[in-house]
């Protein structure tokens, strides 16, 4: 019996388990009623009393020693996450992370930034919740002109003074105000506008301000930038006009259009059967608007411009649904790699 027990003991002790399954083998083995050690108190009960005395200790050591083991490899397994309820099995392929990638917006953004930024233009930031003066007084909107109907406004019931922001040129009036010319700067942002939603409107929308002030700018300045910024762009074939229009706060003013990358310039929908799609307004920055900012007319001159991102990723992609930026569907984002 003695020597039965130090086997035992040995076994054991060596034991390795690693799953639920070798666990439950240890128990059914050593432990459970049918097990090694309860043969061994059946057989102990058979024995005389002198027998008793030698091997009863020892077999009481047995078993408590046996029952530390398992709650010890127990512990073991719990540690290593295989916890007793959840089965695993290794022989299934490893679920990778999955690498996301920038959205298409941020990916035309970033494009669009780094083109000026070779052109010498650094990026400006600015509040999307703003003051009537920063988004429409200073750019030359007098109070009540229809021209402040371009832009179907979200405002603020509490304070009717603020409102979100309807386009980036806010940015351009902050600017002004705390920089002297020269200026060179580009500013991307979200803008809100109170439009229905469909496949070409949303209630926000991403522009790319821009604006050059310094002594001598013109609009030749204006068209060569743009030109520049379409091809690099969209390529060199690309074809751009600009379409007399009006804006408050720039005199003269333009519409940019490009040439329809979706139909080549045939006609679609897009292009609304012209050849052409309008990416941004432009002009010379209105003289009241230098004024309103403590800068010369006299002295300096300016242009400006503002495009919309959605447009420009639309035209580089062909996405033909702007809800499709804002869904998060992940089968629409992932198709989009970096080509910056
Ligand atoms: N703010 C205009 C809009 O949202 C776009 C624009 C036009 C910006 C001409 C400019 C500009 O800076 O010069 O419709």
């Amino acid at each position: 019996m003695e020597d039965r027990l130090k086997n035992i003991e040995v076994e054991l002790q060596n034991f390795v388990s690693d799953t639920k399954d070798s666990l439950e083998a240890f128990r059914l083995r050593f432990i459970s009623k049918k097990g090694q050690i309860a043969q061994l108190f059946e057989e102990f009960k058979q024995m005389s009393g002198e027998e008793k005395k030698k091997v009863g200790k020892a077999l009481n050591e047995l078993k408590r020693s046996a029952e530390s083991k398992f709650k010890e490899l127990q512990e073991q397994l719990d540690s290593q996450g295989y916890g007793s309820n959840v089965d695993i099995d290794l022989s299934l392929p490893p679920v990778t992370d999955a690498i996301g990638n920038l959205h298409p917006l941020n990916l035309t953004r970033y494009k669009i930034i780094q083109i000026f930024e070779r052109l010498g233009f650094n990026v400006s930031d600015g509040p999307e919740i703003e003051d009537d003066w920063h988004n429409f007084s200073a750019l030359n909107f007098p109070d009540n002109h229809p021209a402040r109907e371009m832009q179907d406004t979200f405002f603020i019931e509490k304070n009717p003074d603020m409102l979100l922001r309807t386009h980036t040129s806010n940015v351009q009036i902050r600017l002004m105000q705390k920089q002297k010319p020269p200026i060179r700067s580009i500013m991307p942002g979200r803008v809100y506008r109170n439009e229905a939603i469909s496949a070409r409107a949303h209630c926000f929308f991403h522009q790319v301000e821009g604006l050059y002030v310094d002594k001598n700018v013109s609009f030749a300045d204006l068209k060569q930038t743009l030109y520049h910024f379409a091809k690099e762009m969209y390529g060199k074939d690309i074809k751009i006009r600009f379409r007399p229009s009006f804006f408050p706060f720039t005199e003269p003013s333009a519409e940019i259009d490009i040439s329809c990358l979706i139909c080549q310039g045939d006609g679609c929908a897009v292009c609304k059967h012209s050849g052409w799609v309008e990416i941004a307004g432009s002009g010379m920055v209105h003289p009241n608007v230098l004024k309103n900012c403590g800068i010369d007319p006299e002295e300096y001159t300016g242009f400006a411009f503002g495009m919309g991102i959605e447009r420009v990723t639309q035209l580089r992609y062909r996405v033909n649904d702007l809800r499709l930026y804002s869904e998060n569907d992940i089968r629409f984002l992932k198709q989009f790699k970096p080509v910056i």
